[in-house]
């Protein structure tokens, strides 16, 4: 089959690959239909190479059909058309129980200390391969799998695989207050999401970025919004939208690679460049990321307020001003989302009347699997007005 694999720092290819097959009997092969290209790749494609091997396949917001299951995976069968979870749970461990998923026990990627297995998401997360394929073996699928209707385009529901949850989850977790205010800064596709359900479930919504396409695409959907490349005190113009104070919550859907943040750009840079055994030790110990965006977020947030960070971190050096979060008294909730969890919330959204999270505005680009290598760059480049590329393979 032809598979999108990492080859090195902002080089991935198509190759072909071996097919996948069923090596447990909790195990089901999709044949995939459409598969999306995610921020959280973008981190692989530039400052995590050290986690990655060449030739790992890529991808965890993928969906399809059913094409085999194995004799312990009862609630799918081949033809039913699947979103697949971007983490791999269990569901039915002490943390899965407890609808944690991120965290399951079961998948846990011991050796390295961390959470859940994710498909298609470096050595820390179990080198799982990864859905930007023709096909995709699924770990786990007697639980993993959600079925979805048939009758509309897959873009109704390819964004159960991540973004919606995901978005979901970063805006539960910002615990705006009822009739209060949020800030999302990064408007990715990620914050495109909490911005729109935050609006939808009654906060006042301020949504910050840098690129001309994606503060339209807010504006569009009802979202006021900061150009952080005109102002360059955000928190300043938002306190003045907020009676000096800052919004109740706010959101971080940017993550590691802020612009802004000169100096950890420079540190991300040198990493790459030292051999993958000594780069990825200097990350696990001194690792920094940039900062920007998270220290506007700080200074953003209303005294008392709530950070949620959806946007991805990695350092473990990271000098945060404890000062200013102390006295702030900030709360601070993070993590990887259990995507899971949210399911149930989302999927009447998707099903009912209308679209009233609009999935059907936020993809820009649809492109046979064959020209991923040139959207990868696109998206990281933010060219062509690129904010959503779905590949069909
Ligand atoms: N927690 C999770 O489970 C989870 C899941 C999916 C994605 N993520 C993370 O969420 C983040 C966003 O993902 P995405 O797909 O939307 O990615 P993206 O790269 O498309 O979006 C990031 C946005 O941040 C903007 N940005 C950069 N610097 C900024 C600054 N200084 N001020 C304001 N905006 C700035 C960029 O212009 C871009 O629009 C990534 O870090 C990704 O890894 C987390
Ligand atoms: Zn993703
Ligand atoms: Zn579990």
């Amino acid at each position: 089959m032809k598979a999108v694999t990492w080859q090195g720092k902002r080089n991935v290819q198509v190759d072909n690959v071996p097919d996948p097959t069923i090596e447990q009997p909790t195990d089901a092969i999709v044949r995939i239909t459409s598969t999306a290209i995610c921020g959280s790749d973008l981190h692989l494609y530039e400052v995590l190479g050290p986690f990655l091997d060449s030739g790992d396949i890529l991808g965890h917001e993928p969906m399809g059909i059913v094409e085999e299951v194995g004799t312990g995976v009862t609630h799918i069968k081949p033809g039913d058309r699947v979103v697949i979870p971007f983490n791999i749970a269990c569901g039915h461990c002490y943390m899965c129980d407890h609808e944690l998923f991120a965290q399951c026990e079961t998948t846990q990627t011991y050796d390295q200390d961390m959470g859940a297995a994710l498909f298609g998401y470096t050595k820390l997360y179990g080198q799982v391969p990864g859905g930007q394929a023709e096909f995709l073996r699924v770990p786990q699928a007697q639980f993993g799998p959600i079925k979805v209707p048939e009758g509309t385009p897959d873009e109704r529901f390819l964004y159960l695989s991540d973004v919606l949850p995901t978005s979901w989850q970063a805006v539960d977790y910002a615990s705006v207050p009822k009739g209060g205010s949020v800030t999302v800064f990064g408007l990715g596709p990620i914050g495109q999401m909490c911005a729109r359900i935050a609006q939808y479930q009654g906060a006042r919504v301020v949504g910050v970025d840098l690129v001309p396409e994606r503060l339209a695409m807010a504006r569009r959907h009802g979202i006021q919004v900061v150009d952080a490349a005109e102002d360059d005190d955000v928190p300043e113009i938002i306190r003045g939208m907020t009676e000096g104070r800052g919004t109740d919550s706010v959101i971080d859907a940017v993550g590691m690679e802020a612009h802004g943040s000169p100096g950890a750009k420079a540190a991300q840079t040198a990493v790459g460049l030292l051999p993958d055994a000594v780069a990825s030790r200097v990350m696990e110990t001194g690792g920094v990321d940039r900062l920007a965006v998270l220290n506007d977020c700080i200074d953003t947030v209303r005294r008392s307020g709530t950070i949620s960070l959806s946007g991805v971190y990695g350092g473990t050096a990271d000098p945060l001003n404890l000062l200013k979060m102390f006295d702030k008294g900030v709360q601070i909730r993070m993590g990887q989302a259990h995507v899971k969890r949210w399911i149930d919330d989302i999927m009447p959204l998707l099903t009912g009347d209308g679209d009233p999270l609009g999935v059907d505005d936020l993809a820009t680009h649809r492109v046979p699997l064959d020209q991923a290598p040139e959207m990868y760059e696109k998206f990281q480049k933010k060219e062509d007005g690129a904010i959503k590329v779905v590949l069909k393979p």
